[in-house]
């Protein structure tokens, strides 16, 4: 079928087309609502459909004589180690994973938080947490103990799993201060915390609520699978908004598992047997989707690197894993292969290996820049393809189908509209743009399986968020255009979430954080290019009167507090004190215009600004800095 009758189908048939997606999972009752939409007007996939993600993902194939091949392929060069496990033996820890959770009084429904490294026990947490139809909530290991007790408040979870370190590089980053950090800042207290004593840091246990996830286990049953319902949660992933408060993006069982297992094929053209690497981690979207779930659901190989794509030792350490387990696709984040260039610009040390079996490349994360992209596939001589994605959709928006019709690549666009997808280009009045006019990029309802159904806790605050610019569609939050052969060109976010590295970071949450400072009166954070990671964040500041701070010691305290209080990962690193910030008459900082001035953009000064001449002062102070040039 071309890409086209696929699309058409998805968009004139959306329940037939689904219908026929989700035959190719093994259902305990297979669904007879396909799309439904509850009291509120919000649509569910399969609803009323009984399953069990980890039983589709493990169980099944056993059941189908796949239990020797390898699922999974743990390659860790900062510990020096490697291990493989097959769809058997990940099977057998899952369930006596899911037993040790059991024991400690997980069902159905109850939340469970994970927080840990690239490691084969974190994704042996997720699927046993999966296996007893309970919800798991994976925190990523670079986010400070205040955000983890946002998490931990939110989420509510009976008990956290984690390991007692992370390892960056060289290193050690010790989990359990944090741990014990967080639990005591937030005022849900969970009943237990499973460590895992790893040998480069040992934690220190609480007799009574903290147990060793080794001797647990040695006592334990192993779990049966627990039937859950399709519109089931299957986890909660949080991400940021533009305020202080993370939005806990609710993914569910059924649509999840029938789009996962779909995108495998249609997008990534992967099928049983193949090896899939998301060089991502656990922590983020793509970690769950294409390190976990995905590959697993479709009965693959999957990869989890423990290291990074430079510095592991070197600018080698993708293609060295590509070639050591024959992997057949690899996906990553633009900031990784920008990382990778910059350390080996003529592609040297992607010669040294057998990468006859790679055949595609996948980016994700942020928009992948022509330039990078270019090198990427001159050096490389595969295809380097772009698609967008968000943690509230689970998988690509706009790809290139490969595995329906491989079509022309065409450099800054993320491709075409997955099935499923109807994506429209609106102006302000909600009226839709012609081809290459710039504007919001909206989703008409409904969206396709995979998609949020609700923030957790918040229900409310989901519609308020995505559901009420204009009526009938979800806001994706990005603008761009559409060009007349339908390709699709995500530009930049509309509001003020930035993206550093491929992670997603609010600069309203750093502004509140250097609001708490005592010597700062008000702040502006934005945006600034940065050539690796794609963005960086900096703060413009005016002190309260009568504080006299130096720059530089400002700088460093406030540098201090983003990492104590969001985490090492927003690299918050540069301030400068201004003597007003630019608003316009109602009040509102101008952010964008800030962010242009320094990116050396063309910028015009809004006619409501309240007072012009604030531009040219802040302009004189960031020269005299040089963040701009004279
Ligand atoms: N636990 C604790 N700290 C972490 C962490 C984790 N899991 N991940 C990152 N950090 C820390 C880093 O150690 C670093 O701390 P530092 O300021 O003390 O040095 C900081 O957070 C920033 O990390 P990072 O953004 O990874 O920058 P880097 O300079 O260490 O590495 C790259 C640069 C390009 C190699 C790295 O950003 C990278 O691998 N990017 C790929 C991103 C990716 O996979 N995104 C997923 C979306 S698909
Ligand atoms: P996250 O939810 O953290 O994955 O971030 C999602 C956001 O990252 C999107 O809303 C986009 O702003 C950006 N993004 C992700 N992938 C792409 C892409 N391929 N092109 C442009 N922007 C992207």
């Amino acid at each position: 079928m071309s890409y086209k009758a696929e699309f058409q189908y998805s968009m004139d048939d959306p329940e037939g087309f689904w219908k026929d997606k989700a035959n190719a999972l093994s259902w305990y009752k297979f669904p007879e609502n396909i799309l439904s939409q509850d009291e509120q007007g919000i649509y569910h996939w399969f609803e009323d459909g009984e399953m069990n993600t980890a039983y589709m993902a493990l169980d099944y194939h056993v059941e189908q004589g796949r239990g020797d091949q390898t699922a999974l392929i743990y390659d860790s060069p900062v510990t020096e180690s490697k291990k493989q496990l097959t769809y058997l033996e990940l099977r057998d820890e899952v369930a006596k994973t899911a037993g040790m959770l059991k024991a400690l009084g997980v069902e159905k429904g109850d939340r469970v938080i994970i927080y840990m490294p690239m490691i084969l026990e974190s994704v042996i947490a997720m699927l046993a947490v999966a296996r007893l139809g309970a919800i798991h909530s994976v925190v990523f290991g670079g986010f400070a103990p205040p955000e983890l007790a946002i998490r931990i408040d939110d989420a509510q979870p009976k008990v956290i799993m984690s390991a007692s370190c992370g390892i960056e590089v060289s290193k050690i980053i010790e989990y359990k201060p944090l741990l014990d950090k967080a639990i005591e800042l937030a005022s849900h207290k969970p009943e237990s915390l499973i460590m895992l004593q790893r040998p480069q840091a040992r934690a220190s246990l609480i007799e009574g609520r903290d147990y060793d996830w080794h001797i647990l286990m040695a006592k334990v049953q192993p779990a049966d699978c627990v039937p859950v319902k399709g519109s089931d949660p299957l986890y909660i992933l949080y991400t940021s908004g533009t305020t202080g408060k993370p939005k806990g993006v609710v993914r569910e069982n059924g649509g999840h598992a029938v789009a996962m297992n779909y995108s495998m094929q249609a997008i990534y053209d992967i099928d049983v047997g193949d090896v899939f690497w998301a060089a991502s981690d656990i922590g983020w979207v793509v970690g769950h989707s294409y390190i976990v779930y995905a590959p697993l659901l479709r009965g693959c190989t999957s990869v989890i690197f423990e290291g990074k794509p430079i510095m592991t030792p070197n600018a080698g350490a993708f293609w060295r894993v590509c070639a050591d387990y024959q992997v057949k696709t690899l996906f990553t984040a633009p900031t990784a292969f920008r990382a990778i260039k910059k350390e080996d610009p003529d592609g040297d040390l992607f010669k040294k290996y057998d990468l006859s079996k790679l055949s595609t490349i996948f980016s994700a994360g942020e928009r992948l820049d022509p330039p990078t992209q270019e090198w990427l596939m001159e050096k490389s001589g595969k295809p380097v393809i772009d698609h967008w994605w968000q943690t509230e959709t689970g998988w690509g928006i706009t790809a290139n189908l490969r595995g329906i019709e491989s079509m022309p690549i065409k450099l800054g666009s993320s491709t075409v509209p997955s099935p499923g997808f109807n994506v429209q280009i609106l102006n302000d009045s909600s009226e839709q743009l012609e081809a290459n006019q710039q504007g919001y990029i909206m989703i008409k309802q409904p969206l396709p399986p995979s998609c949020l159904t609700s923030i957790w806790g918040d229900a409310d605050k989901f519609t308020e968020t995505y559901l009420s610019t204009f009526p009938g569609y979800y806001a994706s939050g990005d603008g761009g255009y559409i060009d007349e052969e339908g390709y699709v060109f995500v530009m930049g976010r509309i509001d003020d979430v930035i993206n550093i590295a491929g992670h997603r970071l609010s600069t309203g949450e750093m502004e509140e954080v250097i609001g708490g400072h005592h010597s700062v009166a008000e702040c502006a954070v934005f945006a600034r290019n940065d050539d690796l990671k794609g963005q960086i964040p900096m703060g413009l500041v005016v002190l309260k009167a009568g504080e006299d701070i130096h720059n530089d010691t400002l700088n460093s305290e406030l540098v201090q507090l983003i990492r104590n209080t969001i985490g090492p990962i927003a690299c918050y690193k540069e301030t400068h004190i201004i003597q007003r910030l630019p608003k316009t008459r109602s009040g509102k900082i101008l952010r964008k215009t800030l962010r242009q001035m320094v990116n050396g953009e063309e910028y015009i000064v809004p006619s409501t600004i309240d007072d012009p001449v604030i531009m040219d002062e802040i302009e004189d102070v960031l020269k005299s800095a040089k963040v701009i040039n004279l």
